[in-house]
């Protein structure tokens, strides 16, 4: 019997054939066998609407991508005249064209200072699986065949390929899949409302996480460790900017051993947090970075690594000892994905987005803070136009739901009734990260739905017995 005949969908329907034929990521099969798929066909500023008509404010930007929103022509023109002018031209082998030349020139430009050079990639995951192959040739180059350990965070979030997802951190994207492979090592996540201690300030604890760094690299040895990798805000892992002065001491630490610094700015970079990079916000000085997502609005997938001059030297001098620098991808810098990102970012610059986002970050914050003293909110946090609130069963002791008891999902679901898609993420927090180009009234709406969701949210915990 297919899978679609043992649904409540009619036969044919788009539902019962995304059943049967389409293999979702991040997806609980079973369950979707159940429920099906939740349709979403159009779009228009930060409104999407369902396949029955349904309106929804994106409140997480796609997957923290759509920076621009839905239906932004400009972008669509520009794909569609790169496609006419010239569809796919390759990059290997000193082949170039010229969208792709625009593209690195851009981002050059624009980047924290230091960036010398861009290598293209497809996706954030492929951007940081580059990362681990140019940290290891880097040192393979250097003649240091044995400082390949790369450290990352648990709870961080840094794609799913077989290298990326060994970074990652989250347990969810790692259980049943092998990883992390060997040479990958995680220390503890940067989050002081749930992992500070007693009587310890933030900057305290900042100086703990740097010590358990430096201890690590130390136990290992730090001929052995070659880099560290840090979203500057952690994403998926809960939508948590650094502690007071954590950064600083971190870097501090990966100077004293030589150990390379990767920011991933997957989520943070184009403005998210009120600065073209949370570099910037966070005064984060890497030796690599990886972008994407909003690099292109999400209207195209592209991503892309960012490296220093001291990187690039060695890379270019790799090639006496292997031949030449032998990785790339068949779509590295494709002409329409670059036209669109090359776009995204002239829109930045028209519009003033990053204004913008300045701009309404205050009625942003306000509104999540708005829920701040409701019994069922733990924590508030956030910076620019990302951030979350953490559900917890006693906010004196900042307990923690069991998560079987998904609570987090369930505000995510009623929210979804009110027209407003929030993401649930671990330990109960609920993330909003709209698209850029929102407005004061529609983050009013966005606070509004959910905060009509956090009622029935705690209703619900009462008739569960959760409180
Ligand atoms: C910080 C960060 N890095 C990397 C990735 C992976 O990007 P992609 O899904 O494009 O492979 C993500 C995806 O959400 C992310 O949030």
């Amino acid at each position: 019997m297919a899978p679609s005949d043992r649904t409540r969908f009619a036969p044919n329907s788009a539902a019962a054939r995304d059943i049967e034929y389409y293999l979702h990521p991040y997806t609980n099969l079973k369950v979707h066998e159940e429920n099906g798929p939740l349709i979403i066909n159009s779009g228009k500023g930060v409104f999407v609407y369902d396949d029955q008509g349904k309106e929804y404010i994106e409140g997480m930007a796609g997957l923290w991508c759509t920076s621009l929103g839905y239906g932004e022509e400009r972008l669509a023109k520009a794909a569609y005249d790169q496609l006419l002018q010239m569809s796919y031209t390759q990059g290997f082998t000193h082949r170039s064209n010229e969208t792709a030349i625009n593209l690195a020139e851009k981002l050059i430009s624009i980047a924290p200072e230091g960036m010398r050079k861009v290598f293209f990639t497809n996706s954030g995951s492929e951007a940081n699986d580059t990362q681990v192959k140019i940290v290891w040739y880097y040192n393979n180059t250097l003649g240091r065949p044995e400082k390949k350990k790369i450290i990352g965070r648990k709870k961080a979030y840094h794609g799913i390929t077989l290298a990326a997802s060994s970074l990652t951190g989250v347990e969810y994207a790692q259980k049943g899949f092998d990883v992390p492979l060997d040479r990958f090592l995680h220390v503890s996540p940067a989050h002081y409302w749930r992992d500070g201690q007693d009587g310890e300030s933030e900057e305290e604890y900042a100086t703990r996480l740097a010590n358990e760094l430096d201890q690590m690299i130390e136990a290992e040895g730090p001929e052995t460790v070659a880099a560290f990798i840090a979203e500057p805000v952690m994403g998926a892992g809960g939508a948590i900017p650094p502690p007071k002065t954590y950064f600083a001491k971190i870097q501090a630490v990966l100077k004293k051993h030589e150990v390379l610094f990767i920011a991933d700015e997957v989520i943070t970079g184009f403005g998210r947090t009120g600065n073209m990079f949370a570099c910037e916000t966070y005064d984060l000085k890497p030796d690599l970075m990886s972008v994407a997502k909003a690099l292109s609005s999400a209207y195209l997938p592209i991503g892309g690594v960012m490296m220093t001059d001291e990187i690039y030297q060695v890379l270019r001098d790799g090639g006496d000892k292997y031949g030449m620098w032998n990785t790339g991808y068949t779509y590295s810098g494709h002409p329409a994905s670059a036209a669109v990102a090359l776009e995204t970012l002239t829109i930045y610059e028209e519009r003033d987005t990053i204004g913008h986002v300045r701009a309404v970050t205050p009625t942003f914050q306000a509104g999540l803070q708005s829920f701040a003293d409701h019994p069922l909110v733990g924590e508030v946090r956030g910076v620019g136009l990302v951030g979350a609130i953490e559900l917890c069963p006693d906010k004196e002791n900042k307990g923690a739901f069991d998560p079987a008891a998904k609570v987090a999902p369930y505000l995510v679901a009623r929210a979804h009734e009110y027209g407003v898609i929030l993401r649930a993420l671990p330990s109960d927090g609920v993330a909003f990260c709209p698209p850029l180009i929102i407005s004061e009234d529609e983050i009013g709406m966005v606070m509004e739905r959910a905060g009509k969701a956090l009622e029935d949210t705690w209703a619900y915990v009462h008739m569960e017995g959760l409180v």
